[in-house]
């Protein structure tokens, strides 16, 4: 685990742009994301009501996108982005600075915890916890549940499947029409993942970062990975899954707040 403040430095405007090519590229997968982002803001700003100086802890910060929207509607809060992907976690580091502390972690790697402080008020995670395993799953949020402030908030967003084979079908159906809406709004026409991950390679304005030594991808026994370096498989957990494994894990309360086809925010109370 490493903090990157020894992360070089790309240019402000790379960064910039990088940023926000991103989040349009993830638009594309998860449409009105701003709209969920917000979600998530009002849930941590909720359950945080009356807490001085919380700590918040974003899983899977990627290039910051959510650490940055929360550090908005949180002014007091102290914020740690945690991520395994140097190129990401240098983009967040470039283009928002401290607005949080970026930490290089591996989330399966227990060890990960050593870069929180003893107690933390809210963990939020988006789009970033489909490639963990059940088992690696379970004993993060038995790890995130110990270091917790009573009352404090954990809040997941993800894609997680429907537990029958219809439903899935028709939450797809919702979905595309939500991404045909959300593009209906003037986002046009989207970049892929791959495209997005080939041309930020090729951008020697991005060579401090991509030469940063790459992550191991983490394998376990039910995480599978894809083929790509940066492409990684669904644990196919539903929210009734995660609301299973929170509880178990020691969290008082635990449920869905929201949801649209399958796109779920589960989120528990300490
Ligand atoms: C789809 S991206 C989402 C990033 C960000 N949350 C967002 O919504 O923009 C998934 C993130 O999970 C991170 N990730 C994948 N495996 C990881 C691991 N083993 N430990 C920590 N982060 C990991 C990736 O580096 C990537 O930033």
């Amino acid at each position: 685990m490493t903090a990157t403040d020894q992360t070089p430095r790309v240019p402000a405007d790379a960064a910039a742009e990088w940023v926000a090519r991103w989040d349009a590229q993830q638009e594309g997968y998860i449409p009105f994301r701003e709209e969920r982002f917000a979600v998530h803001a009002d849930v941590v700003a909720a359950a945080l009501e009356g807490v001085e100086a919380p700590v918040v802890v974003d899983l899977g910060c990627g290039p910051g996108s959510l650490t940055a929207r929360l550090a908005e509607r949180l002014p007091g809060a102290a914020f740690i982005g945690v991520d395994a992907d140097p190129l990401l976690l240098g983009l967040a580091e470039a283009h928002y600075g401290d607005t949080a502390r970026w930490v290089r972690a591996d989330l399966a790697d227990p060890s990960w915890t050593e870069a929180l402080p003893p107690v933390v008020h809210a963990a939020v995670s988006t789009t970033a916890l489909h490639w963990m395993g059940r088992e690696a799953l379970a004993a993060l949020y038995r790890s995130l549940a110990a270091r917790t402030a009573p009352g404090g908030v954990f809040a997941n967003a993800d894609h997680m499947p429907l537990p029958e084979a219809r439903m899935n079908a028709l939450a797809a159906a919702v979905g595309r029409g939500r991404t045909g809406r959300a593009e209906a709004g003037g986002r046009g026409e989207r970049e892929e993942w791959g495209p997005w991950w080939d041309a930020a390679l090729a951008d020697d304005r991005l060579a401090p970062l991509r030469a940063e030594k790459r992550p191991t991808p983490q394998t376990t026994e039910d995480a599978p990975t894809g083929a790509a370096e940066h492409h990684h498989g669904s644990n196919l957990l539903s929210a009734a899954d995660h609301v299973e494994l929170l509880s178990g894990a020691g969290y008082s309360s635990a449920g869905v707040v929201w949801q649209a086809g399958d796109d779920h925010m589960v989120v528990a109370v300490r």
